[in-house]
């Protein structure tokens, strides 16, 4: 982390879990544990659970996310939700490309890049995830392709909205697997996402985005990860359903 140059964020991805009883409860019990943080604190949470989760966070340190918005602002988009909709529920951050919408639902480069904008847009941030499949990683593409997607996520945003953007890397293989990428794999992606943007902005700018590194990340190798210097916090599955796991990640942030 870098923090006297961008903010570092954990931010827990709920995933298609919990209900919104379950969601009040979960953040109840949260809120004590991570109102001393020195980083940003977000749980993404599925639709259906903002309200309660929005009203469960109200006047503690924890902000409300999304794990996906519409690119446009209304209209007929059957089972689609807007980012204006989500402002208006109290939302202010939304997950964007995350891979397993890439890898079951059909998201592309290019309805990445029109959700951010839409997110951007809106007055949402957006928490753009990129990463490799294990078999690009072993083909050597790895840094090919985060620059790739990193470039066409952000396609048309402006240095100015660019203040509103996180990138997670998220190699896909570490995700839900157990398998976390090593500290050096992590700080080496993030570093081609970093990389990438200051090809695109400029190296100033660059150094002043938020990247996440996501996959496995939990209680045990949550500080190794986030000693990285290209490591700007977390974006968390399983270990952010878990108070106490989710807490100690936010722990590790706060150093
Ligand atoms: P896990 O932490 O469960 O591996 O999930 C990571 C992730 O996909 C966060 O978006």
């Amino acid at each position: 982390m870098k923090k006297e140059v961008r903010s570092a964020v954990i931010a827990g991805n709920w995933k298609m879990n919990k209900t919104p009883a379950e969601t009040t409860q979960l953040i109840n019990e949260m809120k004590p544990l991570v109102k001393d943080a020195d980083c940003k604190v977000v749980l993404c949470v599925p639709f259906v659970d903002i309200d309660a989760a929005v009203k469960a966070a109200e006047g503690s340190n924890i902000e409300i996310g999304a794990e996906n918005c519409h690119f446009k602002s209304s209209g007929a988009y059957t089972g689609e939700v807007s980012a204006e909709m989500l402002v208006a529920c109290g939302v202010k951050y939304v997950v964007i490309g995350h891979s397993e919408r890439r890898q079951y639902f059909g998201e592309t480069d290019q309805t990445v890049n029109l959700r951010t904008k839409a997110a951007l847009d809106a007055g949402l941030t957006a928490i753009v995830c990129v990463g490799e499949t294990l078999e690009q990683r072993e083909l050597g593409y790895t840094e090919t392709l985060l620059k790739f997607q990193t470039k066409m996520a952000l396609t048309n945003v402006s240095a100015e909205q660019l203040k509103n953007v996180i990138i997670a890397y998220e190699p896909v293989w570490a995700i839900g697997t157990g398998v976390t990428a090593t500290a050096e794999q992590a700080d080496e992606g993030n570093g081609y996402v970093r990389a990438a943007i200051a090809e695109a902005y400029g190296a100033d700018v660059a150094e002043t985005v938020t990247v996440q590194y996501g996959g496995s990340m939990n209680a045990k190798n949550a500080d190794e990860l986030l000693s990285m210097v290209n490591v700007d916090g977390g974006l968390i599955g399983g270990a952010s359903l878990k108070a106490e796991d989710f807490s100690v990640i936010v722990k590790a942030a706060s150093k």
